[in-house]
């Protein structure tokens, strides 16, 4: 190769590299801002790297369980409706505009880019809350409350759970777990429909939700 052709491949290499470069760049602002945003909203609560912070009882985000069901729009909608039960405050557009509720959940997405989550319907899931109960008070009770008020696992009864969840994913959460924590994984089955549905009849009004919260609390 003379140097011409040298000088030719070279500049073309460049200009292909500064191209592919310049929307990852801009990405990578993006990022930022979702950084600084997580650390300044929530990582007192989830950690910086999202694996939960010592003596704080929050849902671990850094999960691949979690991260394979947890949509853009179900982090975003975790951030605006909260966990009344769960102390987690509802932001409202003032303090986090909605754009950059979507650069935080980019950051959150950004600590397993090989995780893309599974696209979940919003079709309903049809099961029976009495057999449900049931079930609930079996296998789940000791670890969510006997009301689903939550222990050591989260208030399955929060308001803002249930606003921000849908059926498909409250399914997902149970049949593929949140490995590394505490919730195994259920085999998938009839009994687990019942049990969505009797989750649904939980779905508490903000104010209960607390005043469940408190009675677990006192219970302590
Ligand atoms: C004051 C503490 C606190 C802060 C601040 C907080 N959270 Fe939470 N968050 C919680 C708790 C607690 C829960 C789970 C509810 C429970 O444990 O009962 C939760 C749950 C969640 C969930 C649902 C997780 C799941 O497993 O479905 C998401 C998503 C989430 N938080 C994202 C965020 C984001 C994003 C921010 C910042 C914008 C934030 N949180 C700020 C305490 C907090
Ligand atoms: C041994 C304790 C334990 C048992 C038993 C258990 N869970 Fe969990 N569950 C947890 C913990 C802890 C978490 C939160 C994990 C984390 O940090 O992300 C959780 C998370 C969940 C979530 C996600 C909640 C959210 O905020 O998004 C759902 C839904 C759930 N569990 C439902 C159930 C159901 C239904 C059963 C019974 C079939 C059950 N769990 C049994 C401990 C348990």
């Amino acid at each position: 190769m003379d140097i011409r052709k040298i000088t030719m491949f070279g500049g073309t290499a460049l200009l292909v590299v500064g191209l592919l470069l310049a929307p990852s760049w801009q990405a990578s602002g993006k990022l930022r801002q979702g950084h600084e945003m997580y650390k300044t909203h929530c990582a007192s609560c989830h950690g910086d790297d999202g694996k939960g912070v010592k003596g704080v009882k929050a849902a671990t985000l850094n999960n691949e369980g979690f991260l394979k069901i947890a949509s853009d729009e179900y982090l975003t909608a975790s951030i605006r409706n909260g966990r009344p039960a769960g102390a987690m405050p509802a932001f409202d557009k003032k303090t986090i505009p909605d754009e950059q509720a979507k650069y935080i959940a980019n950051y959150i997405r950004s600590w397993r880019p090989d995780i893309t989550p599974l696209p979940l319907t919003n079709d309903p899931v049809v099961g029976d809350a009495a057999k449900g109960e049931a079930q609930y008070k079996l296998l789940c009770a000791a670890c969510h409350g006997q009301n689903a008020e939550g222990g050591i696992g989260t208030a399955l009864n929060d308001a803002g759970f249930h606003a921000s969840a849908s059926d498909q994913f409250i399914m997902k959460s149970i049949t593929m777990g949140r490995p590394g924590t505490a919730m195994i994984a259920y085999p998938d089955s009839p009994d687990i429909n019942n049990i969505v549905a009797y989750l649904r009849t939980k779905a508490a009004a903000p104010a209960e939700a607390k005043e469940d919260a408190k009675a677990t609390e006192a219970k302590k």
